[in-house]
């Protein structure tokens, strides 16, 4: 969507992965969708250096919505678990420097049965507007699919009307599947979720890879400044992966330029789960400029070798993110070796960086390299010619 907006990939926090439609605040106060979770959530993506690292978007997913609308037809938070209203929230959130986001759902309901905005996309718009919105997920259960995308565009239409920029992230993708309209997606959203809901396990985090290599050929060219595959939210911090998976999602959502959405417990996470959330270089991956989506070279010995055109540090060039991830299962660190010639066209010397390991070597291009990968885990380089 050319808007102005999300010009590298999204990068924020989302309730739905950790909190999902938690709405029991009474048993489970500390984890309930309410405006004390939200706050919360600002307070420390604005001090533990999340929004440094990029993290800018803090989103409330479904469930925050009352069942009712207000007496102008007008959306409203749930009476008890946002008493302040949701446009407090909003400039709560944007007291803290970060940017509100919300969800709802171009359907007669939301998926977990709240209010959808079918008869009143322009209302909602408007509504959200009004609030502080600078980010609406608009889902699509209890929808008919026939017409889906347009239906999106005229959302579009309305949050357009609003002059409020808006990052717009479109579901009908996902619902429609393979054959969903993407070139419709890049018109009408910034970014899209393509494929099934994330759930928090390392199958998931294969599943969806798995996914987004077989069907690379009709993704990638959809994707650039402005517009996004979504592979879903980042599992990190959370109960399902280790650390190694951890690192190996966040490689894998680098070199697939996916949005960087957290849905995590930010008060309880680990260092290392937080250090892995904001490790630089892979946010630099991520965030690259030129906004390629990277693939899937090839499969070998179980390990999936990816990689992703990125900027150089000179204009002229440009270097490669290298990634060798493992789905063995014989239980140790595997050793793959390598040249740079299979995969960079340049007869000289480069640098070559371990982004996990932190280690930098200078090799010429048919020097074998050798990539440590544990069990699950990934191994990640940046090469670049180096230009003597
Ligand atoms: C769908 C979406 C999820 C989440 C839930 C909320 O399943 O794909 O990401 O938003 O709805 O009910
Ligand atoms: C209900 C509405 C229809 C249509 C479908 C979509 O049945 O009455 O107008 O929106 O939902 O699922």
């Amino acid at each position: 969507l050319d808007n102005g907006l999300a010009l590298t990939p999204p990068m924020g926090w989302l309730t739905w992965q950790r909190f999902r439609c938690e709405t029991d605040c009474a048993n489970h106060p500390n984890e309930c969708i309410n405006e004390s979770l939200i706050k919360s959530m600002a307070d420390q993506m604005a001090s533990k250096g999340y929004l440094e690292a990029g993290y800018e978007y803090i989103i409330v997913d479904d469930c925050w919505a009352s069942k009712e609308r207000d007496m102008h037809g007008r959306l409203q938070g749930d009476l008890e678990r946002f008493p302040s209203g949701m446009k407090a929230l909003a400039d709560y959130v944007h007291e803290k420097g970060l940017k509100f986001g919300i969800y709802g759902d171009y359907g007669n309901f939301t998926c977990g049965g709240y209010p959808g905005s079918l008869q009143y996309l322009e209302t909602d718009a408007m509504t959200w507007a009004d609030w502080g919105v600078d980010y609406l997920k608009l889902d699509g259960c209890y929808v008919e699919l026939e017409g889906i995308d347009q239906g999106y565009g005229m959302m579009t239409k309305f949050l357009n009307q609003t002059g409020r920029p808006i990052v717009f992230s479109c579901s009908f993708p996902a619902y429609v599947g393979i054959k969903a309209n993407l070139s419709a997606a890049v018109e009408y959203c910034n970014l899209w979720r393509n494929y099934g809901d994330i759930s928090d396990t390392f199958e998931d985090v294969k599943d969806i890879a798995d996914w987004f290599g077989d069907n690379q050929k009709q993704l990638m060219p959809f994707a650039g400044p402005g517009h996004w595959n979504d592979p879903d939210m980042l599992l990190i911090g959370n109960f399902g992966l280790s650390l190694e998976q951890s690192k190996h999602q966040m490689t894998i959502w680098a070199i697939l330029a996916a949005p960087l959405i957290m849905s995590v417990d930010l008060r309880a996470i680990s260092d290392e789960s937080a250090d892995i959330l904001q490790h630089p270089k892979l946010i630099r991956i991520n965030q690259d400029p030129l906004g390629i989506q990277g693939e899937l070279v090839k499969i070998d010995n179980e390990i999936h070798i990816w990689q992703r055109i990125i900027q150089g540090n000179n204009p002229d060039n440009t270097c490669k993110a290298l990634a060798f991830a493992s789905y063995r299962t014989d239980g140790t660190i595997y050793q793959y070796n390598f040249k740079v010639s299979e995969f960079l066209k340049y007869n000289g010397s480069f640098v070559i960086q371990n982004i996990w390991r932190k280690s930098e070597m200078k090799k010429s291009s048919d020097e074998t390299i050798t990539a440590r990968i544990p069990p699950s885990g990934v191994e990640l380089f940046i090469v670049c010619p180096l230009n003597e």
